[in-house]
């Protein structure tokens, strides 16, 4: 993909204090909250966000050359993991995908390893520990390649500085989004009407954006942004979950 950015100071980051609740599951001191659920966490990445944005059959459809997913919270790489595993199984790929995430505190090289010793999908997941443990982190953009079919963008520092700093104009659009934060209370600033508004933006006209919630305060924002929205059966024990598309 290519992607431009305003020049921006943004601040060193810190790295995320990890912690294992009582379950084992990785999760987030700051913020109180789990990165992925181990009791189905993958399964519920294939339902929310591959089948949400319909990624088997838009693939089996389209030629595509680079396929670029947007991802808000980049935290453990799960998802780009799954994504990566979930592919394995196509028939018809896109050659390349790109995977644009956010993330405000990336973990630090140890505690992403630690992060997945319970990883069920041992080649992807050391693909993506190995990039991400050579890789020299900077706040801003970092472009960490994985294999010749997947390059990870990794933008760091707050969602809601860094998305407005892409010039809509001068880099690729976005085909699908996984919106990934922490639960929209805890963590505002990654479902704003800001971010959204950005977002829109970014989007290709086919684009699609897929979610685990369907709170209040999402689904007002995405339509105060021009998403039309689309409540479908959620995962495990939640009940709905969302798919949006931009309307122009
Ligand atoms: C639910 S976790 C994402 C899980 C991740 N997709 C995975 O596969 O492990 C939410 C992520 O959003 C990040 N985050 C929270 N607020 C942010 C902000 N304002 N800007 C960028 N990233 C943020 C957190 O640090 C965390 O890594």
């Amino acid at each position: 993909m290519h992607i431009v950015l305003t020049p921006l100071t943004l601040a060193p980051f810190s790295y995320a204090k990890l912690t294992f609740n009582e379950h084992n599951e990785p999760t987030n001191l700051d913020f109180n909250d789990v990165y992925f659920s181990d009791a189905g966490g993958f399964e519920e990445t294939k339902h929310v966000f591959i089948a949400g944005n319909n990624l088997k059959e838009r693939f089996s459809t389209n030629d595509y050359k680079d396929f670029v997913i947007l991802e808000t919270g980049f935290g453990t790489g799960s998802n780009l993991i799954t994504l990566m595993n979930f592919t394995q199984s196509l028939a018809k790929k896109p050659k390349h995908i790109s995977f644009l995430s956010f993330e405000l505190m990336p973990l630090s090289k140890d505690d992403f390893f630690k992060a997945h010793k319970f990883t069920p999908f041992n080649k992807e997941a050391q693909k993506v520990i190995n990039a991400y443990t050579v890789a020299s982190l900077k706040s801003g953009l970092n472009i960490i390649p994985i294999d010749k079919n997947f390059t990870l963008y990794l933008i760091i520092g707050d969602i809601v500085t860094t998305i407005k700093a892409i010039d809509s104009k001068l880099s690729d659009k976005v085909d699908a989004v996984f919106l990934d934060g922490f639960a929209p209370k805890q963590n505002e600033a990654m479902w704003s009407v800001e971010v959204f508004k950005a977002l829109h933006d970014l989007l290709t006209p086919e684009a699609s954006l897929a979610t685990f919630s369907v709170a209040r305060m999402v689904r007002e924002h995405l339509q105060a942004c021009n998403f039309t929205l689309q409540k479908r059966p959620g995962f495990g024990r939640k009940r709905e979950m969302l798919v949006a598309y931009p309307i122009f």
